[in-house]
């Protein structure tokens, strides 16, 4: 089997690499492309021309315009990365007959409610990233075969993110106000790959699988309870923590105005995944508890 990766570099690419390496030959791109290899997705000719010129079996695609706040200035960027390069990719592989697994949001609902969100349900996205990422999702739907996965608040060991920021702030801060009223579940890059790998060999026998799924870890939390589990793990690490635990505060996302409105509910209901796949999603606290335990040292 050859497959063809790109966004290689980011944090689902990155664990990408690792969990499809045993089902065939890689091909894995990032943004400067490779050995001739366009893998730049503002450039929509050198894209189908890489895809015809590699002829995978299947095509993953990491790659896309994640500055959720940085997009409301930058639309049609947004817009070329997040959907038009999608659409090449899908034209491409219904050329050749590939598979397309592709990565979407719970930004493309409009966050009302308390109920986990359906894959049937309607869409209504708040920003510019929500409705490029939706607009991209119907793009990779005209390829037939295809896998698209909408998963929420992503994190990994490698590089930044928001459990490195918290403990940071909590070792130099006395108090931390963090915002309680977005709901969803914190998702591992390395479970969003390893399901990947497994959904890939799943639909080799069984394409009827093809299709739209909600993948997120178990669970819902708030972004102040994500913050006070990471620094009270940390704390019960031995690690040098300022902040008391009653001194992380909740506070409405109005208290800190930003460019995107984000959806106060991003929960995603997966019972569709797991069904289809005969697979079990661990709590959120089990990734992010490995997580820590990378970048902690332990
Ligand atoms: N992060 C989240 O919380 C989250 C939540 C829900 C859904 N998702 C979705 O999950 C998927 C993976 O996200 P992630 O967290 O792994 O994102 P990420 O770490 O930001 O990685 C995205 C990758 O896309 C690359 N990229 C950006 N612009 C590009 C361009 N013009 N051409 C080629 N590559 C380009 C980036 O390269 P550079 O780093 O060099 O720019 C980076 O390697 C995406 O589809 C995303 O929409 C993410």
């Amino acid at each position: 089997m050859k497959i063809l990766l790109f966004g290689k570099r980011g944090q689902v690419g990155w664990e990408l690499q690792r969990s499809l390496a045993p089902l065939g030959q890689i091909v894995a791109l990032d943004y400067e492309g490779a050995g001739g290899l366009c893998g730049s997705f503002t450039d929509l000719d050198g894209l189908a021309a890489c895809v015809r010129t590699v002829a995978p079996d299947i095509i993953v695609n990491a790659a896309a315009h994640t500055a959720v706040d940085q997009a409301e200035s930058e639309p049609e960027l947004a817009r070329t990365i997040n959907a038009l390069a999608p659409g090449v990719l899908a034209e491409e592989a219904g050329r050749l007959g590939a598979w397309l697994v592709h990565y979407s949001t719970d930004y493309v609902f409009d966050g009302s409610g308390e109920a986990p969100w359906r894959e049937s349900d309607p869409t209504g996205p708040l920003g510019v990233y929500g409705k490029t990422k939706l607009a991209g999702e119907q793009a990779v739907a005209r390829c037939d075969r295809h896998l698209i996965f909408r998963t929420s608040w992503v994190f990994a060991a490698r590089g930044n993110n928001f459990a490195r920021t918290m403990l940071r702030l909590a070792s130099e801060r006395d108090q931390l106000q963090v915002v309680a009223d977005q709901i969803g579940a914190p998702t591992g890059a390395d479970l969003l790959a390893d399901v990947t790998a497994h959904a890939i060999r799943s639909v080799q026998h069984r394409p009827d699988l093809a299709g739209l799924y909600h993948l997120v870890a178990g669970g819902e939390t708030s972004w102040h309870g994500y913050a006070r589990h990471v620094i009270e793990h940390a704390r019960a690490a031995g690690q040098v923590i300022r902040v008391d635990s009653e001194a992380i505060q909740a506070v409405p996302s109005s208290a800190y105005p930003v460019p995107a409105p984000r959806p106060h509910n991003s929960r995603l209901d997966t019972r569709k995944l797991q069904a289809a796949f005969d697979l079990v999603l661990p709590d959120w606290q089990t990734g992010v508890d490995r997580m820590l335990l990378e970048i902690l040292g332990q």
